[in-house]
């Protein structure tokens, strides 16, 4: 088989690189691990900034998103039984994100795919990049007994943090940052109605809350736990009480709740790679780098890194200018930085940490009311929490 771009991961940064490239006479074939059901059953981002968003309307993906989606002007921080809302609109000058699930997205991509006659193919076992430095690079996959080869141009990975394609990289190539948190986030699903039209941020000395939603029939609900919890050591009824138990009174009290349609734990871990290109193999989104969910970054950070690939590889197939490509990890390094300073700080702000000293816990209180005193701490935050532009 012979493809102009192989994308290997079909998720969320695969997908849309696929069909935005699709849209400009550039041929791509997407090589994904799991099932399409495998895929769409995992439960993760909500939040997408504004540039999120005009990615999938730039993909003609965004129809359902725009009708479906909730556009959301601001959202609340609960602390010392209170709750202060950071008004997005007016402190990041008229911006806002839009609640829209990863499940959903990604369906809406897969959609696309299919109505053009994209290639994406599932169940690709033992997928790996070859001759990666050459001209003429190549992926192979498994298909029962049988080694596929496609041959390419470019190899993009877009696999995940798990995936092939930055383990493909030689060692002393590349340099990996990384800060593993002592914590993970316990999220549960389900069919209630949200507790709060806008996401509630709660900071409780047990640990850290997250109350959002998909639709206002659908809640998604999150714990801050310690890492040694399993989702088995957490039924729905001990979920909701702790649940409650982080939050304001009034706010536990309106709390409507309902049996779990998923339940699972996600460690929390900060991650990059350096640098984002190998020869011919160009990193983007979770394959390169990784937030802890606090500041809902790590799928907008894929976002831009699909946006800067998806006009490096236009400029080349169109204009023969490579500049994009040459200039791409320098690039989608320095924005990918600022999102991690920022999942960082929100992290830091509102978790509780199992080893700080009364000192870390001044600051973090002093870093708050600092926060609701100053226009310009609020500033900071909001055009962080929208996104910083591409
Ligand atoms: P992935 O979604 O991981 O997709 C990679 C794909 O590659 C997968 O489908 C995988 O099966 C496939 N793959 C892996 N290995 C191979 C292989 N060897 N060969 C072929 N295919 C392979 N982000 C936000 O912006 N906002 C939020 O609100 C938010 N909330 C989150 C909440 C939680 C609980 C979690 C866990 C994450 C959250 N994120 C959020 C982060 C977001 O989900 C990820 O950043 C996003 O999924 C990254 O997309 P991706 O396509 O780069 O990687
Ligand atoms: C969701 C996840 C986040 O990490 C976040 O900051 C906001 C929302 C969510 O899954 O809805």
């Amino acid at each position: 088989m012979k493809t102009q771009v192989c994308i290997i991961g079909g998720g969320p940064s695969g997908l849309m690189l696929s069909q935005l490239l699709h849209l400009k006479g550039i041929d791509t074939v997407v090589l994904e691990k799991h099932s399409r059901e495998y895929v769409l059953a995992r439960i993760r981002a909500g939040v997408l900034e504004h540039g999120f968003a005009e990615l999938m309307r730039e993909a003609q993906c965004g129809e359902r998103m725009d009708r479906e989606g909730e556009i959301h002007d601001g959202f609340f921080i609960s602390h010392d039984g209170v709750l202060d809302r950071v008004d997005l609109q007016k402190y990041s000058g008229g911006s806002s994100v839009v609640v829209y699930g990863q499940t959903e997205l990604t369906r809406d991509l897969y959609e696309a795919r299919d109505k053009m006659n994209g290639v994406v193919i599932h169940n690709a076992d033992d997928v790996k990049p070859h001759d990666l430095t050459s001209d003429a690079p190549f992926v192979t996959y498994r298909e029962g007994d049988e080694i596929v080869r496609i041959d390419c141009d470019f190899v993009i990975g877009a696999d995940g943090f798990h995936g092939v394609s930055r383990k493909s990289i030689p060692r002393d190539v590349l340099t990996e940052y990384e800060k593993v948190y002592p914590f993970g986030w316990l999220g549960v699903l389900s069919r209630t109605k949200p507790v709060s039209p806008e996401l509630i941020y709660a900071k409780h000395e047990r640990g850290f809350a997250l109350c959002s939603l998909r639709s206002q029939v659908l809640s998604r609900y999150y714990i801050q736990v310690p890492l040694t919890d399993t989702v088995e050591d957490w039924s729905d009824d001990a979920f909701w009480a702790e649940l409650k138990r982080r939050l304001p009174d009034e706010v536990g009290a309106r709390m409507e709740t309902g049996p779990s349609i998923e339940k699972s734990i996600a460690p929390l871990r900060s991650f990059v790679a350096e640098p984002m290109r190998y020869g011919n193999l160009f990193l983007a989104g979770d394959a390169a780098h990784i937030v802890p969910p606090t500041g809902a970054r790590g799928l907008n950070s894929a976002a831009s890194d699909i946006y800067y690939l998806y006009h490096a590889m236009v400029a080349h197939y169109k204009d023969g200018d490579d500049s994009g490509l040459e200039n791409y990890s320098a690039k989608a390094l320095a924005r990918v930085w600022k999102a991690q300073r920022f999942s960082w700080w929100m992290t830091t702000l509102l978790h509780t940490f199992p080893d700080s000293i009364p000192y870390d816990q001044k600051l973090q209180q002093t870093d708050l009311e600092y926060l609701f005193s100053s226009e310009a701490a609020l500033s900071s935050l909001a055009e962080n929490y929208v996104g910083l532009p591409f």
